[in-house]
């Protein structure tokens, strides 16, 4: 699955304890780098968001600083990831997930995963296809 490593958690020097969480869960990171997106390229990584109300700030947001782009391997990679990420809203997720312990609101919630292999295949070509 792709993981991402977001603007908020970046900043706040969470890189490593992020990465830690992940391997703690059984998670190999075959891949990673740190990077800085232009915004066009955020607008073209959340394409399936554009209709969204919350697409501009978001495509600003996600390129407003550098970011962890890592491929993570284990069994179930997506649904598990998913499910150490919790839910969108930090508020609203599962004690022990990244988002409730790191997330600061619903836009900066510190991480981004892979929703399906279909998109896992994407957006890992995405980032890392040359
Ligand atoms: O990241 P996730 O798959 O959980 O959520 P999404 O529905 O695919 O939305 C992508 C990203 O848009 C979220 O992670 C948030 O950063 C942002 N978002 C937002 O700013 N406001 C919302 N109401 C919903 C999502
Ligand atoms: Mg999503």
């Amino acid at each position: 699955t792709l993981s991402i490593i977001k603007p908020d958690a970046v900043e706040r020097n969470l890189i490593e304890e992020i990465k830690q969480e992940f391997k703690n869960k059984g998670f190999n990171i075959l891949k990673e780098k740190k990077i800085k997106l232009e915004k066009s390229e955020a607008e073209k990584f959340y394409k399936v968001h554009q209709s969204k109300p919350f697409y501009n700030d978001l495509c600003s947001y996600l390129s407003s600083g550098p970011i962890v782009v890592m491929i993570l391997e284990r069994e179930s990679a997506v649904v598990e990831n998913r499910k150490l990420m919790g839910a969108t809203d930090p508020t609203k997720a599962e004690e022990g997930t990244i988002r409730k312990k790191y997330g600061i609101s619903i836009d900066k919630n510190s991480v981004h995963g892979s929703d399906s292999l279909e998109n896992a295949k994407i957006e890992i070509d995405f980032f890392f296809k040359d």
